[in-house]
């Protein structure tokens, strides 16, 4: 079975250095025995070079980057942090396309597509959330989304190498679970998540179609981890609110090992 793959999404927390390191270190304290399982922890950026230093048994992913490597003839980027820069601070995982960065930002798909692009260019594994709003389920509408979101968050990498598109991670957050909405139910994840995977194999490649981990995100906690984790086709989870309690967290990886 492939490795589950646990993600710690902290968001914009915690809110000073000293708690993220002490976070970080109680985290690393509670699993140092896990085994077999793919723990990411992806803080915001500046905490990122003093969770570095301290990186065991743990990965480390960044929430976001920008879609060009460095200053280019196409301008010059106030603010943004590339692929490269994350690259050289020891960042295994972006996590792109969240959709808060759509929410309140203005992440259009067409930008994700090209960080999509850039992140596996840089040899960097991609975890791209997609997902559908409350009104589009209830629209009846969430494979029509789901099928238009990665149309166009991944249009530019059907040229990458199949090495390249390896490094691809789908997350799928509906966005109505995510937060106080409560969860998904384990059998409508796995239903989209199979829904994700037949699509990337007919319209993308079918290799990485078959091979793709896509992990489901939205009210995970210690207490319902286990029930997607157990199933074969659910790669993983994408953990936000649960991951900023070093037990809890550690308890959601260790269910993991049950498996
Ligand atoms: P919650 O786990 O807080 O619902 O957040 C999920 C999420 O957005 C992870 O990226």
């Amino acid at each position: 079975m492939m490795k589950k793959i646990i993600v710690a999404n902290w968001k914009m927390n915690p809110a000073t250095l000293q708690e993220a390191k002490q976070l970080f270190n109680s985290i690393k304290k509670s699993i140092k025995n896990i085994k077999n399982t793919e723990v990411v922890i992806c803080p915001p950026f500046v905490y990122l070079p003093n969770i570095k230093s301290q990186i065991s048994n743990i990965k480390l992913g960044s929430q976001d980057c920008f879609w060009e490597n460095s200053s280019t003839n196409r301008g010059a980027f106030t603010g943004e942090i590339s692929p490269s820069m994350l690259k050289n601070l020891g960042c295994q995982y972006v996590i792109l396309g969240h959709s808060e960065r759509k929410q309140h930002i203005g992440e259009t798909d067409e930008m994700i597509n090209k960080k999509v692009e850039v992140v596996l260019k840089n040899n960097l594994r991609a975890i791209l959330c997609v997902g559908e709003t409350k009104k589009e389920r209830e629209a009846g509408q969430t494979k029509k989304v789901l099928k238009k979101q990665l149309e166009k968050c991944l249009k530019k990498i059907i040229g990458l190498s199949n090495r390249q598109l390896a490094n691809l991670i789908i997350a799928y957050e509906p966005i109505w679970a995510i937060g106080p909405g409560g969860p998904c139910s384990v059998s409508e994840a796995l239903e989209n998540i199979l829904f994700l995977k037949k699509i990337i194999a007919r319209n993308f490649n079918q290799k990485i179609g078959k091979n793709i981990s896509i992990i489901y995100g939205g009210s995970i906690t210690s207490q319902n981890a286990f029930d997607f984790l157990k199933e074969k086709e659910i790669n993983g989870v994408l953990v936000g609110s649960a991951s900023l309690k070093a037990d809890e967290f550690a308890s959601i990886t260790k269910q993991a090992q049950k498996i």
